[in-house]
């Protein structure tokens, strides 16, 4: 096994997370379209199979350094959000998170010397700035329009969501 049984720990719960930010974005796209809003719920429906996409990555990276793959239970997402900007908020907040994380990862990585799994966490640590860019921005689309002109942030993911 080329990582530790510490650092396989943690990668596995690294998987946890990037499934837990994949489930939360589902129910959060069903929420967006459960409110009529499905611009917005096709964002997030995207955004779950990328947070899955990180799953894999991480998964097929511990089975290649030799490891033992163990997810774990993941919690239940919330259902529902008082308002498209306290969605887009914990939107944001989760990123935050999972940033956070991955630079953990990052520390145990070089306090270990594990060049192999540094060099996997670069990806992610680049991924992770890309990732809060466009939550943010998402975010500042919803509070500049406001509740009762969110259909001007349909009319803006609809203009430039890429497929
Ligand atoms: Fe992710
Ligand atoms: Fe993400």
């Amino acid at each position: 096994m080329m990582i530790s049984a510490k650092m396989q720990k943690a990668l596995n719960a690294q998987i946890g997370m990037e499934f837990a930010a994949a489930l939360k974005y589902d129910a959060m796209a069903a929420h967006f379209e459960a409110e009529a809003l499905p611009q917005a719920a096709k964002r997030f429906f995207r955004q779950a199979g990328e947070e899955r996409t990180h799953a894999h990555k991480f998964l097929r990276y511990v089975l290649d350094a030799g490891g033992r793959v163990q997810i774990p239970e993941i919690p239940a997402p919330p259902h529902t959000y008082k308002s498209s900007e306290a969605a887009a908020q914990a939107a944001l907040e989760s990123e935050m998170a999972v940033t956070k994380s991955i630079h953990k990862l990052f520390d145990l990585a070089q306090a270990e010397k594990d060049h192999a799994t540094a060099a996997t966490l670069q990806w992610f640590i680049t991924e992770q700035v890309e990732e809060i860019s466009s939550a943010d921005q998402f975010l500042r689309l919803v509070q500049r329009a406001g509740e009762k002109n969110i259909l001007a942030v349909e009319d803006y993911l609809a203009e430039t969501a890429e497929e």
